[in-house]
């Protein structure tokens, strides 16, 4: 089995790159299906999550030639089927957005029911409302959903709360559907405005992305494009709070520093310098970390997806810190694990009691998602001795060469697939 092995104590400095977005590449690719003609991505991560999806649209007829490692071309003109039902893609969340996109296009599709991370209840019933507000008939049956239309007409469609992948799904749907719709209280996040601006470069017709309020007016056709993915929000500020725990100097660069103000914001809060240039940040940690607050919350609040990273950082700084994730219930998890390391806290509902403790001790550590098994990760690193991170393949679905960036920031830690090799791993470090 796979796992990081990881020894503790050196304090991560240099330059690290940050890839494309994982989650505005994966509506993104879906999107390409919706024009008969070829498009061009570009700054794509070679991650497990959009592999999935790449193989997925394959299955179904997609042409899929991968030109470099983070470029595609994507030629869906002679789609064989409009039911996704593979292995793999059960297996992740954004194997929905290929509804709205072939919905759209083809007024029909059928697409296993999304899985993803255990981070609690992923309801999707705000996708359901916007579909059938458009005038489609959406079923679940035998682990799809099926959505069909005989036409989709432009709606008003209010969101009951903030989702980003209920506000990607309509939006795509809407794109290709009879006049304007209007969606409210849609989500901001930086990824729902990338999607939006692809789309307007396939020819599709939106305005407001990154506001509350989002208008598409429909077109009858989309055509190809080439297009760049912006750079991952929760990617950089991962390693931006490595830095923090590690007791770094560590420069992250290809970022919009615009995106990461809630994640500088809480850095700067607990004592860190951030100095921010055009397209990177530097994050220096060179006090003790001091204590806060924190709430999750939809963009431009501060991310559920940065959640277990600064909960490892204030579980090692002064005081007493609260950390209240507002988005999904389940997303404490990792807190056991972390409690094994010698972090002392204390889950409440929805919300974590953090005292803060000098320091964490090497342990045999399991991923429980994605985010978390990144947080457990860059607790290891500053763990005083030895430490494995088992059930890698979650962290390996949104980070690529993590150990590898980590590594060339000066990070002791090694995957190790055998007994052996974490052996040799253990007399080299000593
Ligand atoms: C996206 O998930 C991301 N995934 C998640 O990232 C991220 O944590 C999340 O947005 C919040 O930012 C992808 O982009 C693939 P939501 P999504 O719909 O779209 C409730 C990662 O680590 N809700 O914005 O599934 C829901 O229960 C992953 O990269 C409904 O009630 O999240 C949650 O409480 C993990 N009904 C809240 O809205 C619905 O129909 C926000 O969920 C949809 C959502």
């Amino acid at each position: 089995m796979e796992q990081y092995v990881i020894k503790g104590g050196n304090p991560l400095v240099g330059d690290v790159e940050i890839g494309g977005a994982k989650n505005a590449a994966l509506p993104i690719l879906a999107a390409s299906t919706m024009t008969d003609e070829t498009v061009y991505i570009e700054n794509l991560p070679d991650v497990r999550d959009t592999n999935v999806l790449l193989d997925a649209m394959q299955a179904i007829g997609v042409m899929v030639k991968r030109t470099e490692r983070h470029k595609v071309a994507l030629n869906s003109g002679n789609i064989t089927s409009l039911v996704v039902d593979t292995e793999g893609i059960k297996k992740i969340r954004a194997s929905y957005y290929l509804l709205g996109a072939m919905l759209g296009k083809y007024k029909h599709a059928q697409v296993a029911l999304p899985g993803g991370c255990d981070i609690g209840c992923r309801a999707i019933d705000q996708h359901i409302k916007g579909f059938r507000a458009l005038g489609a008939e959406v079923v679940i049956e035998h682990g799809l959903i099926k959505a069909s239309a005989q036409r989709l007409v432009g709606s008003h469609i209010y969101m009951d709360v903030s989702s980003v992948g209920a506000t990607i799904n309509v939006m795509m749907a809407a794109a290709m559907a009879e006049g304007v719709t209007i969606i409210e209280n849609s989500a901001k996040e930086p990824h729902v405005v990338d999607l939006a601006n692809f789309l307007n470069s396939m020819g599709a017709n939106i305005k407001g992305a990154g506001t509350d309020v989002i208008r598409i007016k429909g077109v009858p056709r989309l055509h190809g494009s080439e297009y760049t993915i912006i750079p991952d929000q929760i990617e950089a500020g991962t390693f931006m709070f490595a830095a923090a725990v590690t007791k770094g100097d560590v420069t992250v660069k290809n970022v919009i520093p615009k995106h990461l103000e809630s994640i500088t914001a809480k850095l700067l809060e607990i004592g860190c310098e951030v100095e921010e240039a055009d397209d990177c940040v530097r994050v220096v940690a060179s006090k003790p970390l001091a204590h806060t607050q924190v709430k999750t919350l939809p963009y431009p609040g501060f991310p559920t997806d940065m959640q277990p990273q600064i909960t490892v950082a204030l579980a090692l700084s002064k005081g007493t810190s609260i950390v209240t994730e507002s988005i999904f219930e389940n997303r404490f998890k990792y807190v056991d694990e972390l409690t094994r390391m010698g972090a002392n806290i204390k889950v409440e509902g929805n919300t974590a009691i953090i005292d803060g403790v000098e320091k964490y001790t090497g342990a045999s550590i399991s991923a429980p998602d994605l985010r978390a098994g990144a947080a457990l990760v860059i607790a290891a690193l500053a763990a005083e001795g030895i430490s494995t991170v088992d059930d890698i393949k979650y962290i390996e679905r949104g980070y690529e060469d993590f150990h590898l960036k980590l590594k060339n920031l000066g990070a002791q830690i090694e995957l190790a697939q055998t007994e052996k090799e974490f052996q040799k791993f253990k007399l080299r470090v000593g």
